[in-house]
């Protein structure tokens, strides 16, 4: 060490009592001070200068209450943002659950009526939906709402019956896989998908394979979520299908016969079929004599043989074709009875009638993914053998865009309801007034 950097000795100051005292300086408060006079001034001056600058907007008069704001308040919002106690109700409170209710009716979660689990505490409503965040969608709500109970659900919950108690994000392991995937597809029709979608292109019957999904399946234009249209016979089937429904067993009526109608009506197939030999008996009185079969010889009556043909016609279009497509549950009036085909199962019934969901506990929308191929979400259609193949997604199929993307498709509210709609009363219909907590002036 050099000498400079050497400390100085430490120079000892023994400090009693009455060196501390004569220190204090008692005659300071009498004389006067430059400093501490501008100081007693501000005190005053300060605030006073403050509130002459508040006071235009204080009066309403300039930007309002605004000025005080933490940032604009939502979109939804907007039309009431600077009647700033429609919220605020209380001073140097938060926002009361209260002020929200009186313009919402913010129904309980869970969402769904089948699930009936009891959270044990609430968030408020302003925990979830984030004011004064600018133009963000308030329904955006972060997934820290969510996991605070969804990580361990029955320590947070009573009555709880689901089977995943910690769900904690969009990915393997940390949300169920959808339950969906263990049902089966009991839809009473027949339909190979994979006959209709061979991976070669190829001809049967002059006709060109693999149709496309949407040959079938087409969109409802006027549904919000982009559902799809019920599968029909008339539509989707018949062009190719028609032969299915012919019924001319001995090939007595010729290559142009008209087929048997595609109908729930039995009766009216028979009248078809009877009709339409008659018509060929009164065109061609010589057709009885034609041999039907080793056992009925030419020499039979007309009616006879009328008789006969419409109940090999019969027996053939309903033992043979409409088994084609369809099974049959036991019969009635002599004819069997054809299976009811359910509407396709999913969230539509057809005609804009909602139907029972494969994702029950789930949201979805096929609008919101207009811009995707079928098959990126429903692999295994293509190659699917048998209708109870079940053909909606895994979750697998969804993690690309939804789950880690770092946007906000990774938000469970992305996916999920929280509140459940079927408890709101109707309040969403009120005067203006009431919607925007105030009268305009003027109006
Ligand atoms: C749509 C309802 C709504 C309106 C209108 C509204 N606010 Fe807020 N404001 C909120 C919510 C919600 C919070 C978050 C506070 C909480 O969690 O309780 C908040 C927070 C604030 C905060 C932060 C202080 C705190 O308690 O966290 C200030 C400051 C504020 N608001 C000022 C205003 C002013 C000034 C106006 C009027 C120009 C206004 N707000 C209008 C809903 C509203
Ligand atoms: C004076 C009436 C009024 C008050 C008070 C009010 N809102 Fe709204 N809110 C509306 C209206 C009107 C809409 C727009 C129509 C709609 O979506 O229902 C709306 C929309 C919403 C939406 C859906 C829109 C979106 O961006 O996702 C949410 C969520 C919402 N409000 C939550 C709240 C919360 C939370 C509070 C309390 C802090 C609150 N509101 C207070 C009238 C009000
Ligand atoms: C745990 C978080 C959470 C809480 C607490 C919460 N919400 Fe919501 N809220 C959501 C989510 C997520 C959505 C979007 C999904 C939905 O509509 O269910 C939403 C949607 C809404 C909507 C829009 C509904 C629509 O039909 O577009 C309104 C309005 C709303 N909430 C009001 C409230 C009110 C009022 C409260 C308090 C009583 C409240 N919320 C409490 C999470 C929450
Ligand atoms: C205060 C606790 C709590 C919070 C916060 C909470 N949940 Fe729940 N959640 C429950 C309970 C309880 C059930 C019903 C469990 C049962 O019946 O088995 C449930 C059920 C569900 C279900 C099953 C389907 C349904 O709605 O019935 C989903 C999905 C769900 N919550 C998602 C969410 C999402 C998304 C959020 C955040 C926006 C959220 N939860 C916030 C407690 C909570
Ligand atoms: C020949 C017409 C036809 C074509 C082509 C077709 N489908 Fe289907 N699809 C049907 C019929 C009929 C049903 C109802 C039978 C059933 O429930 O399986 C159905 C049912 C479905 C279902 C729901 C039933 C379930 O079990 O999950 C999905 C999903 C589906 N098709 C997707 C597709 C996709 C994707 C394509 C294209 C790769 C496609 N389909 C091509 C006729 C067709
Ligand atoms: C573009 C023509 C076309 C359309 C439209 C069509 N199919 Fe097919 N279908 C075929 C062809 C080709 C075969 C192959 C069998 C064959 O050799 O005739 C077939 C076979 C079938 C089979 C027998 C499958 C098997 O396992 O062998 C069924 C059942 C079937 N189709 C049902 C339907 C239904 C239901 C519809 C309407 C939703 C439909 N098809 C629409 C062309 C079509
Ligand atoms: C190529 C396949 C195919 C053949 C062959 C076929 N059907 Fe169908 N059938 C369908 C499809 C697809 C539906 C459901 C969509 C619709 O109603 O158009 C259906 C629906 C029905 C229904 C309605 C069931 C209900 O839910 O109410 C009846 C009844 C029916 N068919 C009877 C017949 C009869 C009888 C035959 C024979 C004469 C026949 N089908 C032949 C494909 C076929
Ligand atoms: C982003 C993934 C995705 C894409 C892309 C997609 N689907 Fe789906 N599809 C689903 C899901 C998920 C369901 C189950 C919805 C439910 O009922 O809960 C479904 C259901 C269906 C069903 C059953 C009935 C229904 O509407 O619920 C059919 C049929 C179907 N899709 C056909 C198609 C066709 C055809 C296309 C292409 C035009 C297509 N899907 C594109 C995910 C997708
Ligand atoms: C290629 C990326 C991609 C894939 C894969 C994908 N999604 Fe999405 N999804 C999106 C985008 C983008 C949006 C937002 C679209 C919008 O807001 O218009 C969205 C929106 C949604 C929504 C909200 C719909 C609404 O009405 O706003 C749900 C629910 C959803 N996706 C579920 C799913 C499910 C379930 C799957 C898997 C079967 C899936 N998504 C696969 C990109 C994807
Ligand atoms: C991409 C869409 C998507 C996202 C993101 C998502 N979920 Fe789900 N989740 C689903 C679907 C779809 C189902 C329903 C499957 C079914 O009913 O078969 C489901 C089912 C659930 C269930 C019911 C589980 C059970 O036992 O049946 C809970 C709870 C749940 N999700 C919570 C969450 C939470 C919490 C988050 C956020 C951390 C989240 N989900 C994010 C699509 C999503």
């Amino acid at each position: 060490m050099s000498k400079e950097d050497k400390p100085l000795e430490y120079e000892r100051r023994i400090q009693d009592t009455k060196s501390v005292a004569q220190r204090v300086d008692l005659d300071y408060l009498k004389r006067g001070n430059r400093f501490r006079d501008l100081r007693r001034k501000l005190t005053w001056a300060a605030p006073l200068v403050a509130m002459i600058g508040v006071a235009p907007f204080l009066a309403g008069i300039g930007g309002g209450e605004k000025i005080f704001s933490n940032g604009a308040v939502s979109r939804s919002h907007a039309m009431f943002e600077s009647n700033c106690p429609v919220c605020h109700t209380g001073v140097f409170t938060s926002v009361a659950d209260a002020a929200c209710k009186n313009c919402h009716d913010g129904p309980p979660h869970p969402a769904k009526a089948i699930d009936t689990g009891k959270p044990n505490f609430e968030l408020r409503c302003a925990q979830c939906h984030l004011e004064h965040q600018g133009s963000a969608l308030l329904a955006e709500v972060a997934d820290g709402n969510c996991t605070v109970c969804h990580d361990n659900l029955t320590a947070n919950a009573g009555n709880v019956k689901l089977a995943a108690n910690s769900v904690t994000a969009f990915r393997e392991g940390k949300h169920p896989e959808f339950a969906a995937l263990k049902l089966k597809d009991g839809r009473a029709l027949k339909l190979n998908h994979a006959v209709h979608m061979p991976a070669q292109p190829k001809t049967i019957r002059n006709i060109k394979l693999p149709m496309k999904c949407g040959d079938c399946h087409t969109t409802d234009l006027n549904s919000p979520k982009g559902d799809l249209m019920p599968v029909s016979f008339e539509q989707h089937c018949r062009e190719c299908h028609r032969r299915e429904l012919e019924f001319d067993v001995y090939q007595a009526l010729g290559a142009q016969s008209a087929p048997a109608p595609h109908t729930k009506d039995p009766e009216a197939i028979h009248n078809h079929i009877v009709t339409t030999y008659q018509n060929a008996l009164a065109a061609n009185p010589f057709l009885p004599q034609r041999a039907l079969g080793r056992d009925f010889l030419p020499s039979a009556s007309p009616a006879a043989w009328l008789e006969k043909v419409v109940r090999d016609s019969e027996t053939f279009l309903f033992e043979r074709k409409c088994k084609y497509c369809h099974e049959y549950e036991g019969s009635l009036g002599g004819y069997p009875v054809v299976q009811k085909v359910a509407p396709i199962q999913g969230r539509f019934a057809g005609a804009g009638q909602p139907g029972l969901p494969w994702l029950v506990r789930g949201e979805f929308s096929h609008r919101a993914h207009r811009a995707m191929e079928c098959a990126s979400c429903h692999t295994a259609a293509a190659a699917s053998k048998t209708t109870s193949d079940v053909l909606i997604p895994k979750m697998a199929d969804c993690e690309q865009c939804h789950g880690d993307s770092g946007t906000h498709l990774d938000r469970c509210a992305q996916c999920h309801q929280y509140h459940n709609k079927a408890k709101e009363t109707d309040k969403d219909r009120r005067p203006v007034d009431q919607l925007i907590g105030y009268r305009r002036e003027g109006s």
